[in-house]
């Protein structure tokens, strides 16, 4: 069964000099989750923020921080996001040798546990962890990056999923990332899913078209 649509801006796509302010206006706009990128230039080819930055903005919401980790080896640092204040978790399989480990981690420090799917990556990969997952990220472009065009071959891996989370039963999250604008928007809802990354069509314009550019992702 499909939930309303959750937005999830990327703070990548902010202005870092005003970032509490950033996530404030995102809040005041609608926005449902705040999505974290936080890359290392080594699982991917750029580096953003890490646990202080998610401690620092802890305080400035009550909104849930929806951590998408892009570092690997990944399980030396879950603990620190986790104390950080990340609500959810979300790591990819090629970022340490375990991921059912790595989810069961997650889980043990009362936190969700989110997998993520690179575009190359098959949604096979989910079979056994569909008992483990609250949350499965479906990228639409390769990580690393803000800004970059929706990779279409996904909607199809993103319906699969789909059909797997019905089957599961569980009440699993769908998340899509990468290139998401009002029209992928829609084609991704179309094809099952429930939440949607948003950094360059959520902060495009500044602060007084956040509301109105968030209403846009939900389908106007
Ligand atoms: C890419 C990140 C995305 C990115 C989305 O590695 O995971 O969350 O910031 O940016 P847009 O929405 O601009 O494609
Ligand atoms: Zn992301």
């Amino acid at each position: 069964m499909t939930k309303p649509v959750r937005i999830a801006p990327s703070i990548l796509s902010a202005d870092f000099a005003r970032l509490g302010e950033e996530v404030r206006a995102i809040e005041a706009a609608g926005a449902d989750w705040v999505h974290i990128d936080v890359m290392d230039g080594h699982f991917v080819p750029n580096i953003s923020m890490g646990p202080v930055v998610v401690k620092a903005l802890r305080p400035v919401t009550t909104l849930p921080f929806d951590v998408h980790l892009m570092i690997s080896p990944v399980d030396a640092y879950l603990d620190a996001f986790a104390e950080a204040g990340a609500d959810t978790i979300t790591v990819h399989p090629e970022a340490g040798p375990h991921i059912h480990r790595s989810l069961q981690h997650i889980k043990s420090l009362g936190k969700r546990a989110g997998v993520v799917l690179n575009p190359g990556t098959p949604a096979k990969m989910l079979d056994y962890l569909m008992d483990l997952a609250d949350l499965i990220l479906v990228m639409s472009v390769n990580p690393g990056f803000g800004g970059q065009s929706f990779i279409p071959s996904q909607l199809r891996k993103i319906e699969a999923i789909r059909t797997m989370i019905d089957k599961s039963g569980r009440d699993i999250d769908l998340e899509v990332d990468g290139g998401i604008d009002p029209e992928t928007a829609k084609a991704a809802i179309a094809a099952g899913a429930d939440a949607l990354v948003a950094g360059t069509a959520t902060f495009k314009g500044g602060p007084d078209h956040y509301a109105a550019n968030i209403r846009a992702l939900r389908g106007g």
